[in-house]
């Protein structure tokens, strides 16, 4: 009676308790498994002593894909499944801005993918920047257009146009292109091309980026530039050629509504789980990136943990904000520790 006893306290532990992991960097480097993920989330899955699933989302600044894709894609790689309601990628909240705007410039990600995203968010009308391209070339003078490009976009007269903001949702491809033409727009009349407004504030259509994160761990030894990097540098030009900041609102990690969101989201997964609508008191989360998974895990009262997987390639623990449960070599050790600290 007394070992029922013991795993029936467990088990309560275990569903009070949640993980929330960071992908690249921590359980992939671009396509390629990081192997200590695919055990740990096993662990998590039920294949543990308590024969228990252990509740976890998984709360990602990538984008540039429609989300059952990207879990489908996950899945494979990862070799557990995952599933589109615990996925959080860094675009997933911006569907809530399909209410407010009809036309809108989609920016980013491969080829018209993230015009997919779009409308799988109910954005009504949109626009991507090869469309305004195949419309005037001349808006962009060093792109080289191929054919293929100009048969799948979808120009109109852009003159005639009110694009009512400007979404970037993922990488750029071209940042000359990407950048000339949304200096462009917020330099424009209410969104309209081929103007340019006296006052470069009150005319100004406004612009949400979907992540901030300045580097991303990929397959290149050193982390590339991201979406954060894209951001300075065209807050910048447009400082220099208007005089006046940019207003811009920024989604994902570590912004506080990404967390809140994740909230909602481990909630609704909690339900499935284990049949009750309710946030466990212990979350942790892994990541790889002290400026944004730390960072904002910190700011939201969770435990974090850092791993040595992917950004963060320092001493002891970082300096500027540091895990407050802990540095692990990897995601394994990480998730081990925490069981081994709660059930
Ligand atoms: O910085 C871009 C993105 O790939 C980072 O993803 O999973 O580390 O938040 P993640
Ligand atoms: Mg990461």
């Amino acid at each position: 009676a007394q070992v029922q006893d013991i795993s029936a306290d467990k088990a309560k532990k275990a569903k009070n308790m949640a993980f929330v992991f960071d992908i690249d960097g921590v359980l992939v480097h671009g396509d390629r498994l990081i192997p200590e993920g695919k055990r740990a989330l096993e662990i998590l899955n039920g294949d543990n002593e308590l024969g228990i699933k252990i509740p976890h989302i998984f709360l990602t600044n990538g984008s540039g894909k429609p989300e059952l894709a990207r879990t489908e894609q996950l899945s494979k790689i990862l070799q557990n499944p995952v599933s589109t309601e615990q996925f959080i990628q860094s675009h997933t909240p911006m569907r809530a801005l399909a209410e407010y705007y009809n036309t809108v410039l989609v920016v980013g990600g491969e080829g018209y993918r993230c015009r997919e995203v779009a409308e799988q968010y109910g954005f009504r009308d949109i626009v991507v920047p090869n469309d305004i391209v195949a419309w005037d070339p001349t808006i962009a003078p060093y792109r080289v257009f191929t054919e293929e490009e100009r048969a799948s976009s979808r120009p109109r007269d852009f003159s005639k146009t009110n694009i009512e903001a400007i979404l970037v949702f993922s990488d750029s491809r071209d940042y000359a292109t990407d950048m000339q033409i949304i200096v462009d727009l917020l330099r424009s009349e209410n969104g309209r091309l081929l103007t340019v407004a006296k006052d470069p504030v009150s005319q100004r259509i406004p612009i949400y980026f979907s992540q901030g994160d300045m580097l991303c761990p990929t397959e290149h030894p050193i982390p590339r530039m991201s979406q954060g990097a894209f951001r300075i540098g065209l807050e910048a030009m447009y400082k220099a050629l208007t005089g006046v900041d940019l207003e811009r609102v920024v989604y994902g990690k570590p912004e506080m509504a990404t967390y809140k969101y994740a909230d909602e989201v481990l909630a609704s997964w909690m339900e499935q789980l284990h049949g009750e609508e309710r946030i466990p008191d212990n979350i942790y989360m892994v990541g790889d990136n002290p400026a944004s998974d730390i960072i904002g895990g910190n700011m939201y009262g969770w435990n974090t943990c850092l791993v040595r997987t992917g950004v963060f390639q320092g001493g002891d623990n970082d300096e500027a904000n540091p895990a407050n449960f802990g540095v692990f070599a990897n995601v394994l050790e990480a998730v081990k520790a925490a069981c081994r600290k709660e059930l």
